[in-house]
């Protein structure tokens, strides 16, 4: 991991921040970019010199490109990505769509990945073990929670895109997939009322028990850094929840 800069999108917290903790623990740096200032902060105070952190909305082409081109100059070119920015959005029944909310969610979670992939691919260092990492969800393949149609779409979306990115991309870089069950993080105040119905659900879960963003973390540095022979996959977290 040494020589390798990874991008994570959505950085600043949750799943992104554990990947980009793991990463830098096993030598490598990373790059951040999240919409929320005070968290990018703590992170750069936290990772130090071995990080770099930007306000990049990844639902902004504009945005997107122009902090590729801030990340040149300042001589971090990028090895490896994780598009891992994602929202659940507002619960919405399908009998009451706006379709304005339905494009802000499949332009956070699904566009950003086309548009930071490109940028990524434009100004990438080669590197011998490069890879690519999508955060999808069992959203995708179970059709998500009551009124998040448009969550579970979108990481269907992902799913097809990431198949695609592994043909199109290979053989020099390797792109998957992990798909989280419901993992302990902020996300999820957008699903549960509270904290009691979280762990209320946790107990429906084989393992009994919530993921921590640290155990998909784990997934994702092995599947940037080792893996080498797998390509075009999608791999669950999910404690055994389908
Ligand atoms: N936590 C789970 O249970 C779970 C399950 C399945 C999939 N996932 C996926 O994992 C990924 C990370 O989720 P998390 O649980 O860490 O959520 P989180 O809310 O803790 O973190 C998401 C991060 O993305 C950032 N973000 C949101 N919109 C952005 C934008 N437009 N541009 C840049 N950054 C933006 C947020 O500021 C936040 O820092 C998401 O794609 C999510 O859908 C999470």
């Amino acid at each position: 991991m040494k020589d390798a800069v990874v991008l994570i999108t959505g950085g600043a917290a949750g799943i992104g921040r554990a990947i980009a903790d793991a990463a830098v623990a096993g030598g490598a740096r990373a790059v951040l970019w999240d919409v929320d200032a005070a968290r990018l902060e703590a992170a750069q105070e936290a990772l130090g010199d071995k990080a770099l952190t930007a306000n990049v909305d990844v639902s902004d082409p504009a945005c997107v490109e122009s902090a590729a081109a801030g990340l040149s100059g300042a001589g971090w070119k990028p090895t490896h990505l994780v598009n891992n920015a994602g929202i659940i959005g507002r619960r919405m029944t399908l009998d009451a769509i706006d379709p304005a909310e339905v494009d802000r969610v499949l332009a956070i979670n699904v566009r950003s990945a086309f548009v930071v992939t490109g940028a990524f691919l434009n100004r990438r260092a080669d590197h011998p073990k490069a890879a690519i990492v999508n955060l999808s969800s069992i959203a995708a393949s179970n059709g998500g929670a009551a009124g998040n149609a448009a969550y579970a779409a979108s990481k269907g979306a992902l799913q097809s895109l990431t198949l695609a990115m592994a043909r199109e991309l290979a053989p020099g870089i390797r792109v998957n997939a992990l798909a989280p069950g419901i993992i302990d993080t902020d996300i999820q105040k957008d699903v549960f009322a509270d904290r009691s119905e979280m762990e209320e659900r946790a107990t429906t879960i084989p393992l009994h028990r919530l993921g921590t963003a640290g155990e998909v973390a784990e997934a994702a540095v092995w599947l940037l850094f080792s893996a080498p022979y797998t390509t075009g996959e999608v791999i669950t977290i999910s404690g055994g929840r389908k």
